[in-house]
């Protein structure tokens, strides 16, 4: 059978309005993205995915879409997508889009429509609800961006449904016009040549009965009710039918879910030709805490990676979804913190914990997603001033910590550690005043960073790029996408796994924290193997923090 493409993909992530701003408003554009394909190439991956592009109020940069069709202006036009999607496949380069199935803006004219009254034919394209009781939502059932996920409509006195923020209503799924307007979309994009999509939030598609209400919760209280809207066995069977109808004009249409509380068992599931390709879960991270701090409340502790706890997850990845099923493999993306800072040591070992972890993850069976930056070794956005965040949280926990005692730069960093757009700070070209990112200041922030921008690792071949793009071809072998995994016994800290494939073998050892520990006792037969990518250090009775070996099986003539 003929492998399909996604096998040796890897994938890029691009969050667009941080990449690359080519007309000076401070914000990225899809000219950026363009002059950048032949950097993107030369990285050798071979998938781009962007974050969305659509026309949107902004209120979650481009989650909230109002008009599908178009490209938001910010961006540019239809003649740039068009001139992307040209020129990425004259290099090879397949392009997923971001589709937002769950919500629209509330600007969206489908939802400006519904507003019209309980007659209108669009009411019905969303999730609509009357009081429970006087003045009360129909249920306790809260919100993933803080709040009841009810909005009440005056006018209709009915309360709409909103799973993220009050401006994204969502769809009902239930009624077969929602289904056909979606379809009508992706296959308009797929017309004008797209490879697939990044499938947001798809899981939360179909909810339970409204008339239920968490359990346990004190009256006038709300909690977050998994249980009720996401993963819902029917989830399944609206998003084939979608899926079916846009393969049946794009056989070969890659479908990148995103699950985010999947299991491996659910992400099993969730993985079919008439559903998605692969999926994105959070599942397989684990942290500790690492510093008790009175004065710190719950969810701003300083944390760091529990290696004992990941170990056990990446192994339950690798080895519980079926046959040819391939996870996706990724430390980082737009909605949590940059790996090197949240997992590695972005000071003592910065160059060396990005690279160790990306050696310990990137060569497991599956599915690389790199978001951009992470290559050059990109730390977590230092916010210099409270106001530049956009989520609420960020501000009240700000002046929580105050009160509590922080000073403001403690506080921001704090608060800059956990927080999602700490990855969304703008792509570090070189080392001038605004990373060579803008002609001026832009729309989030820049590091300034002397050593870790495209312009001086390109001249460094010890770099993080270097090594990135080392392991990024090292990962397109048969060896790393085909063959077997097999986990060794080592110290809790320390990641060791082989790979086999015919007669090929590879081995690679990491150690995945700034701890030292003791080696592995079988580590002397590998002695004759060749080390192909080391960071050098000798491992003795013991392994120096962040040490990473990839060894391969010398050829036997
Ligand atoms: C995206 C988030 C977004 C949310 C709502 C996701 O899971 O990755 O960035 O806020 O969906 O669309």
């Amino acid at each position: 059978m003929k492998e399909a493409w996604w096998e040796k993909a890897v994938v890029y992530q691009v969050y667009p309005k941080s990449f690359k701003d080519t007309n000076g408003d401070g914000i990225g554009d899809l000219k950026g993205i363009i002059d950048s394909l032949d950097y993107i190439k030369d990285l050798g991956v071979n998938t781009l995915w962007l974050n969305p592009i659509f026309i949107s109020p902004q209120i979650d940069n481009g989650y909230d879409i109002s008009n599908y069709y178009a490209i938001d202006e910010i961006f540019g036009g239809l003649e740039d997508i068009e001139t992307l999607i040209h020129e990425a496949h004259k290099r090879d380069i397949k392009i997923l889009l971001d589709l937002v199935l769950n919500h629209t803006s509330d600007q969206h004219p489908w939802f400006q429509e519904a507003l019209r009254g309980k007659a209108n034919i669009y009411r019905d394209y969303y999730l609509w609800a009357d009081e429970k009781a006087d003045g009360v939502a129909p249920n306790n059932w809260e919100s993933f961006f803080g709040g009841s996920v009810w909005e009440k409509e005056e006018k209709s006195n009915q309360y709409y449904f909103h799973l993220f923020a009050k401006k994204m209503p969502d769809l009902n799924w239930k009624n077969p016009e929602v289904k056909r307007a979606m379809v009508e979309i992706a296959k308009f994009w797929l017309d004008k040549g797209v490879d697939g999509f990044r499938l947001d939030a798809f899981i939360h598609m179909i909810k339970d009965d409204f008339n239920k209400d968490v359990p346990n919760v004190p009256a006038g209280e709300i909690a977050i009710a998994e249980e009720y809207y996401a993963n819902l066995p029917e989830v399944k069977r609206y998003l084939s039918e979608f899926i079916s109808e846009i393969k049946e004009v794009k056989p070969d249409c890659f479908i990148l879910g995103e699950a985010a509380s999947a299991t491996p068992e659910l992400a099993d599931s969730y993985i079919r030709e008439d559903l998605c390709q692969t999926v994105i879960s959070f599942d397989h991270f684990a942290e500790r805490i690492i510093e008790q701090d009175e004065r710190i409340p719950k969810g701003l502790e300083k944390r760091t990676l529990d290696a004992p706890e990941m170990k056990q997850k990446l192994k339950k990845w690798q080895h519980s979804l079926s046959e040819g099923k391939l996870p996706t493999l990724y430390w980082n993306n737009h909605d949590m913190p940059r790996v090197v800072s949240r997992f590695g040591d972005d000071t003592q070992y910065r160059d060396k914990s990005a690279k160790a972890l990306a050696l310990s993850m990137y060569l497991l069976r599956g599915i690389p997603v790199i978001l951009y930056g992470e290559e050059i070794g990109m730390k977590n956005l230092e916010i210099r001033d409270i106001e530049l965040f956009q989520s609420p949280q960020a501000t009240s926990q700000y002046i929580q910590l105050l009160e509590n005692g922080l000073k403001k730069e403690q506080a921001l960093r704090r608060i800059a550690s956990v927080n999602k757009e700490a990855s969304r700070g703008v792509m570090q070209w070189d080392a001038s005043e605004f990373a060579g990112f803008s002609t001026k200041a832009n729309w989030i922030g820049e590091n300034r960073e002397m050593f870790y921008n495209v312009a001086v690792e390109s001249q460094d071949e010890m770099s993080v790029l270097a090594f990135y793009k080392q392991l990024i071809q090292l990962k397109s072998e048969d060896l790393f996408t085909f063959g077997e995994v097999i986990f060794l016994e080592t110290t809790d800290n320390i990641l060791a796994y082989k790979r086999q494939y015919n007669q090929e073998e590879a081995l690679v050892l990491v150690n995945l924290t700034g701890e030292e520990v003791v080696a592995p006792a079988w580590l002397d037969s590998y002695s004759d193997w060749i080390l192909k990518m080391d960071s050098e250090d000798v491992i003795g009775k013991t392994v120096a923090p962040y040490t990473y070996k990839l060894y391969i099986k010398k050829d036997e003539e």
